[in-house]
């Protein structure tokens, strides 16, 4: 069982690694259960869905015929970009209740701040949901909100009229793709910045520099990605489909990058990003119904 812990903003303290739940090969609900099964037997608590990824069902499937108290686990998931609203984001609540029927989500985040750069309705858009989630903290549904995507001037709207400050801000970050100015801008606000993506999906893992640390250490690259994250105080929520390889995921706390090779990382040149942006690029994927969302 992981026992490093990240104390959150509303005084909360979470593992300090999360499992994703992202499921980009449509794997069947079968597939999926006994994937996030294996998860919680390697020890993960924290668990990421949206409603967007229909893994909701199975991650809550997992957890109820775990045998372990649902109170030990802390379940995040998200509204889409098209549930949002007030009333919208309040119905999809509850239908993300349902599929995963485990009594109450820890976090719910806002997917995504915007649909295009021609978007104009979006700071709106984001208040009203937000304003829905401030109300499902305060009928006891949720303990705390998230954002995902955000950056600074999504946050900006967010911060000036909110009544419940956001625990989290979820983005694209690893090794070759920093978002240096959002993270610094979340540190400033108190606000835990989690990496999504923190191995690049593969795509940074043969880096020269990332596999000569891994030699030295007689790590994975994996393994140096994750550790270089968690060294920045960022919390990674990490996908992997293999016993071997969730466990890996877990051995990054018996070594320590140093300063330079902390320097040397977090100064490389842009390398792995998704192509996804908030304010350009959404990106394309099934949603829970199986219908393309865009
Ligand atoms: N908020 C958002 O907009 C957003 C967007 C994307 C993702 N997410 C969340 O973040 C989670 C993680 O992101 P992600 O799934 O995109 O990417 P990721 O965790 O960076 O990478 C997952 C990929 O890396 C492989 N992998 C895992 N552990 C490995 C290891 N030790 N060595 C080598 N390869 C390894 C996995 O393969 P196998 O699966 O074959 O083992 C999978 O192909 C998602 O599941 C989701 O919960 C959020």
């Amino acid at each position: 069982m992981i026992k490093e812990k990240i104390k959150l903003t509303n005084g909360l303290v979470i593992p300090a690694i999360g499992f994703g739940t992202y499921n980009p090969d449509c794997r069947e609900e079968e597939e999926q259960v006994a994937i996030i099964r294996q998860a919680i037997e390697c020890g993960y608590r924290y668990f990421d869905t949206a409603s967007r990824y229909g893994t909701e069902r199975a991650l809550g499937r997992a957890i109820r015929e775990s045998g372990i108290d649902r109170s030990e686990f802390i379940v995040a998931t998200k509204v889409w970009i098209d549930e949002m609203g007030q009333e919208e984001t309040r119905n999809a609540f509850f239908r993300s209740m349902e599929r995963a029927d485990i009594g109450y989500f820890d976090y719910y985040l806002i997917h995504w701040p915007r649909r295009a750069e021609n978007d104009t309705d979006w700071k709106a858009r984001d208040l009203e949901t937000y304003r829905a989630m401030e109300q499902l903290v305060r009928q006891g549904y949720i303990s705390g909100i998230g954002l995902s995507n955000f950056l600074p001037h999504h946050l900006d709207s967010i911060l000036c009229e909110c009544e419940i400050r956001p625990v989290m801000d979820q983005l694209e970050m690893h090794p070759g793709y920093l978002q240096t100015t959002v993270n610094s801008y979340c540190r400033k606000n108190d606000i835990l910045v989690q990496a999504w993506s923190p191995l690049g999906r593969g795509r940074v893992l043969a880096h020269p520099y990332i596999m000569r640390r891994a030699e030295k250490y007689q790590k994975t690259p994996a393994q140096v990605c994750l550790r270089f994250l968690i060294q920045k105080g960022i919390m990674p929520i990490v996908k992997a489909s293999s016993r071997e390889r969730m466990l890996q995921n877990l051995e990054v706390f018996d070594f320590t990058l140093n300063d330079e090779e902390m320097s040397i990382i977090g100064c490389m040149p842009q390398t792995g990003w998704s192509g996804e942006h908030p304010d350009f690029a959404i990106p394309k994927a099934k949603s829970h119904s199986g219908e393309l969302s865009q």
